[in-house]
């Protein structure tokens, strides 16, 4: 089982990192979208990556222009067809996630492998929506996805051991550093990292530090390259309050369980970076800790 040629379905920031990494390894890539707009909204953030890229010396003019022809968008998923990996990055919406699969499992050949880059959902239960049982796993990337060196390889209990190697393989030959997990909410970094992101909240709330000060103690005390609020941000409050809802659905254990500020912050829209305005004030320059949340 050799991969040759991939398909990312979704453009989005985790989407086209997927596809800018896979092409840059040297895979024909073909991202599929479901429109136009949103097709070269994702190209283009790929060639600003790519540009970034050459201007900081870290590719070469010609890497780009390679890595640029090895990429294809399109909006017909017959396009996918061909593709020996197709790798799912769309909305964390499992009904919108097992209807795609569905469709495209009728186009591509019955030993292709599909992979889903959810973070949170039960892939088990997303592949149940096709006739692949044994060819279907998770491949969770980090973001930003061409600078984090992760990908969590997620089997299930039918995942045929010839597909996780294959996976495998295409993660180590994208430049990454595969680790391999069981299908379990969570997987193994954000069953950690989402309890660690719940009680920094949960600090704050606590008056146990400021903003800043805590995020200052996780990356001066633990060389943890953000603080939790920062990160926080950065991720987005809204996708850290889902994934917790699901976990905490999962295991029912208090440390999932999303801390009030932090529901209230979601509700309010402060969703982070985003939206301009989470527990930083990305207005200001350098952005303004906000502090008076739990004043
Ligand atoms: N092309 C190539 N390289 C680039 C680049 C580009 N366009 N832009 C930046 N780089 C390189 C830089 O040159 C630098 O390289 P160096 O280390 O060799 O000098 C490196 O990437 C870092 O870039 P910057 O110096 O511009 O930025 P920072 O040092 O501030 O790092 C960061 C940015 C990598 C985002 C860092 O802050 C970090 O690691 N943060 C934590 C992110 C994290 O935890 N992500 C995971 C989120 S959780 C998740 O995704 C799971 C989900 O399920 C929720």
């Amino acid at each position: 089982m050799k991969i040759r040629t991939v398909g990312v379905m979704g453009s989005g920031l985790m989407g086209a990192g997927i596809a800018q990494v896979s092409a840059h390894a040297g895979y024909p890539t073909t991202v599929l979208e479901v429109s136009k707009e949103l097709l070269d909204r994702g190209m283009k953030r790929i060639e600003g990556f790519l540009r970034g890229g050459v201007e900081k010396g870290k590719i070469t003019p010609e890497d780009k222009d390679r890595t640029l022809s090895l990429l294809k968008g399109t909006t017909d998923m017959k396009d996918l067809s061909e593709c020996d990996l197709v790798i799912e990055a769309i909305t964390e919406k499992l009904q919108a996630k097992r209807e795609l699969f569905a469709r495209v499992d009728g186009i591509c050949a019955g030993n292709a492998i599909f992979a889903s880059n959810t973070s949170s959902l039960c892939i088990t239960e997303i592949m149940s929506a096709t006739s692949r049982p044994s060819r279907f796993l998770g491949l969770h990337f980090f973001n930003p996805v061409p600078l984090m060196k992760l990908v969590e390889v997620v089997r299930t209990i039918v995942t045929a051991e010839e597909a996780e190697s294959a996976a495998l393989e295409f993660v180590r030959a994208a430049g990454k550093t595969p680790i391999r997990t069981s299908d379990r909410t969570g997987f193994i970094v954000n069953r950690l990292l989402v309890p660690y992101l719940l009680d920094a909240v949960r600090a704050l709330e606590n008056g146990v530090g400021s903003i800043e000060d805590v995020d200052a103690g996780m990356r001066l005390g633990c060389g943890y390259p953000m603080g939790p609020f920062t990160l926080l941000d950065y991720v987005g409050l809204d996708t850290t309050y889902y994934i917790a809802g699901i976990m905490y659905d999962e295991f029912k254990e208090a440390r999932f369980a999303a801390p009030p500020l932090l529901r209230r912050m979601v509700l309010a829209g402060m969703l982070g970076r985003k939206t301009g305005k989470g527990f930083y004030d990305y207005s200001v320059e350098p952005p303004a800790p906000q502090n008076h949340l739990t004043a």
